[in-house]
Order: structure tokens, then C-alpha cells, then sequence
């Protein structure tokens, strides 16, 4: 695609336009959103620093839970008002929210001031349809049901310069019955081996030296994943490797084997369970029971002693009753997670569970919400509280408002220390001074 044409057929209507990118949901989004970022860049559009500031906004959307569609028809509620005393300012919406027929009619009708909206599937195309919106001035829709191709070598800005994502698939076959991502975000989709180390190895010459590996559940990715890790680790400059998401069922001992051979890989394992009753599980046709969960658990722990794992955790699935969350308490107190996303389960039309009875009302999945979050957040700062003493190295990636470093230990700990700015993008060894739930202290040594 030729960039330059474009910029040059815009008419931005003023010097030096400023573009801002909101991104929301998950790591896949994160990844787009640099896209995006490379794509406004190569247009000529600089970086704005907040909404008043901007020329063009993005909001890169995720579907994956109702509340998220609130706040978006909130947020757009405010742009009527802006759009009117800038009629310049540009208002783009785009992500896996789009491709709900749902949300799109609803934004048709409601805030008719949006300028170009796109999905996940045509991401690429987005200079295409902006140019189209600055030619006619219409609201340009593109949405497409399903990927046509995978389209390699887009343009992309990092958020840090040193570290960074890579997609290696795309989607997701696995259909739990709660989850919308399989119908928009499409059926699997691997990327070629040698396209993906040839992305690393180029950000490694950009001076990336920690690369996430990107998939809905890189177990399934098509050339084999534990190979991936291999042939990743034997990059020069990369120093650092981590993965996300896993799917359990799909965890195989060659996974498991990689990460404990490999010392580039991060001793860190993103695990998701959503739910501990086995009733449930079967419900939300996770493919998994809760002792076929605890027993891989032990298997890696068994492994790879020092490995972290982190996991999602849902309430309130249709019929989920108050002795199937204790099973879900049960495996939070038995496999002691690092860190955990803690979710009220949501109703998502076009699933399977939004047509099941027996909903949980929503005092009962508040109720079982809050005891959740107690228990994992107790079992975190017992476990954090076991690192006092410890030194640990962390990639220090942000300066904090009070000049505070802060960085990742390899097993994915949010660790805080006094250095020097210059200290960002180094490995860094800390000794860790005292815990609180969801950080660390400590100072270098
Ligand atoms: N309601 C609540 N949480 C959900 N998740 C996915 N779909 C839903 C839903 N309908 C959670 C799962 C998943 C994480 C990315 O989001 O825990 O692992
Ligand atoms: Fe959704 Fe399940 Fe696929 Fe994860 S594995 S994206 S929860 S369908």
C-alpha cells in the first residue's frame, strides 16, 4: 500500500495533525493499536498527548464484556459537542466490538458524526477508508464477517522501543460458550514460522530485546509452538521471550519442556480456568475438568518450580450455584496464582450460554465477585510477602510521577526501585524490600 499517495491526497485541513490512539481489552488490541500508530505515522499525523489535543481519535474496541460497550457510547456521547466547535477533529472507531451488527446499528443511529469505522479483518485498509472519509465527508463503514488474508509487513509504532508484541495467530476455534471472540475475531489463523522470526529478528535489530508472542491460545498455534519457542530463542539480541494467552487444554509437555529448557523463556505461564466446578466447565465447553486443571498445574509446578502462573477467573456462568464457586475457590487456594483477571460473567448475544437458563442474578455473582477477589488478592500478597530478600531482574521500562522506576522480574512481579531514567529498557538487579498485593519493592544491587 502506498502511504505517501494518500498523505499527499489529504487534506488535512491544518499544519501538523495530531493523532490519539484509545485501546481497550487485550493484548491483541495492544498489538493493533501500534499498527494503527505505524499506519497514522506514515500519513504524516504526529502523537497527541490527551483528546483536547488531537486532530483525529481512535477507539480500538474490544466486545469481550458488556461494560465496555457502555462506556464507549458514553465516551462518543461527548464527541457531539467537540465535533461541533472542531469540525476538523476526526472520530474513528475500530476493534472486535465493531463487528457486532448489534453495536453498528446502534452507532449508526445514535452518534452519526463518527467518521470511519473498521473491524479486526481489514485493519490494513484503515488509510484507505480515511482518505475516502477526508473525499466525501461520509461516515465510511468496512466491516468484514471473516479474514481473507493474513497481510504481512504493516507499518508499526512501539509503545516502548525495547520491548514488544508479535501476532502469531489469529482467532480462535474454541467456542466456550460464553466467549463472543471466536464469532468476531474469526476461525485460527497461523502466521508462517518464517514470517514471524523474521519479524523478531528485525525488532531485535531495532533493539528489542523482550518479544510477547501473541495468540487468543498460542498452544494451537498450526507449525507447532514449542518449536516457535525454540527457533525465537535462538535469535541474537532477544533476551527475553513471553506468550499469551494458553489455552489448558492444549498445553502439551513439549510446551512445558521448552519453557523450562529454554532460559530466555519467562518463568511465567498465563493459565486461564475461568471456572472450578467441572459441571460448569463442561458448560462452558472448556474441554477440561477441575482435576485434569489442578493435575497440570502440579505437572508444571513439578517442572518448573520457579514458574509464576497467572489465570482468568469468572462468576456467575448461567447455573452456576454457590457449591460449584466454591470449587472455583478451591482451585485459587490449591494452585496459588501469581495474579489473576477476576471477571462477573456477562451476557454476549450470539453464544450459546446468553440462551441457557438459570442466569445468576447479579447480587448473588457480586457476592461470589467479591469473595473471589479476597481470596486470590490474600493468596498473592502471602505468596509476594515469600520474595522479601530475594534480587530479582527487572527489565525497567517506566519512570512513575515520583521518579520511581518500575519493570517486570522474569516471572512477570511489577517491581519498583530509585535509578537513574537511563536505567529504562536495562536489565536491572533488585533486591526485593517488601511486597504489597500487587507489587514490589526494592532497591539495586
Ligand atoms: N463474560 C465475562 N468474562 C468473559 N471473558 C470472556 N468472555 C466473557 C464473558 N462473556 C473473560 C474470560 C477470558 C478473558 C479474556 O475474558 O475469563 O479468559
Ligand atoms: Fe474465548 Fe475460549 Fe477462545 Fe479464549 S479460548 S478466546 S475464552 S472461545
Amino acid at each position: 500500500m502506498n502511504y505517501i499517495e494518500i498523505i499527499k491526497n489529504i487534506d488535512k485541513g491544518q499544519e501538523n495533525p495530531k493523532a490519539l490512539v484509545k485501546t481497550y481489552g487485550c493484548q491483541m488490541n495492544v498489538r493493533d493499536s501500534e499498527k494503527l500508530l505505524g499506519m497514522l505515522r506514515d500519513m504524516g499525523y504526529g502523537v497527541a498527548d490527551d483528546e483536547s489535543d488531537a486532530d483525529l481519535v481512535i477507539f480500538n474496541t474490544c466486545c469481550v464484556r458488556e461494560n465496555a460497550e457502555n462506556k464507549l457510547y458514553g465516551h462518543l456521547g461527548n464527541f457531539k459537542e467537540k465535533k461541533r466547535t472542531n469540525p476538523h477533529l476526526k472520530l474513528v472507531l475500530c476493534g472486535c466490538m465493531m463487528q457486532q451488527d448489534s453495536v453498528l446499528v446502534r452507532i449508526k443511529s445514535t452518534f452519526p458524526y463518527v467518521d470511519v469505522i473498521f473491524g479486526t479483518h481489514n485493519l490494513y485498509r484503515f488509510p484507505e477508508l480515511l482518505h475516502s472519509n477526508f473525499e466525501t465527508g461520509q461516515t465510511i463503514i468496512d466491516i468484514w464477517q471473516e479474514a481473507r488474508e493474513i497481510v504481512e509487513d504493516l507499518p508499526s509504532k512501539r509503545e516502548y522501543p525495547f520491548k514488544g508484541g508479535v501476532n502469531i495467530m489469529y482467532g480462535c476455534n474454541n467456542f466456550c460458550t460464553y466467549c463472543i471472540v471466536p464469532y468476531v475475531r474469526g476461525r485460527e489463523r497461523s502466521r508462517k514460522p518464517a514470517e514471524i522470526l523474521a519479524e523478531v529478528t528485525e525488532m531485535a535489530h531495532d533493539g528489542v530485546s523482550e518479544v510477547t508472542l501473541l495468540g487468543q491460545n498460542v498452544n494451537s498455534y498450526e507449525f507447532g509452538f514449542a518449536q516457535l519457542l525454540h527457533k525465537v530463542a535462538e535469535i541474537d539480541g532477544i533476551k527475553r521471550i513471553r506468550f499469551t494467552s494458553s489455552h489448558p487444554k492444549d498445553m502439551s509437555d513439549e510446551v512445558i519442556g521448552a519453557i523450562r529448557d529454554l532460559p530466555k523463556v519467562c518463568k511465567h505461564l498465563h493459565l486461564p480456568f475461568q471456572a472450578g466446578s467441572s459441571r460448569v466447565l463442561e458448560m462452558m465447553n472448556r474441554g477440561h475438568t477441575k482435576e485434569w486443571y489442578m493435575a497440570l498445574i502440579e505437572k508444571i509446578r513439578c517442572e518448573i518450580p520457579e514458574i509464576a502462573i497467572t489465570t482468568d477467573i469468572m462468576v456467575g456462568f448461567p447455573g452456576e450455584s454457590d457449591e460449584d464457586f466454591e470449587c472455583t475457590l478451591d482451585v485459587v487456594r490449591h494452585a496459588r496464582f501469581s495474579g489473576a483477571f477476576t471477571f462477573i460473567y456477562s451476557r454476549r448475544i450470539g453464544t450459546e450460554a446468553d440462551k441457557m437458563e438459570n442466569q445468576v442474578p447479579e447480587e448473588a455473582s457480586g457476592a461470589r465477585f467479591k469473595r473471589l477477589v479476597e481470596e486470590v488478592n490474600r493468596i498473592q500478597l502471602e505468596d509476594n510477602l515469600k520474595k522479601l530478600g530475594q534480587v530479582v531482574t527487572v527489565l525497567a521500562d517506566t519512570v512513575g510521577k515520583n521518579g520511581v522506576l518500575s519493570g517486570r522480574a522474569d516471572d512477570n512481579a511489577l517491581v519498583h526501585f530509585e535509578g537513574a531514567q537511563g536505567l529504562i529498557g536495562q536489565y536491572v538487579k533488585v533486591k526485593i524490600l517488601s511486597a504489597k498485593t500487587f507489587y514490589l519493592q526494592g532497591e539495586m544491587v
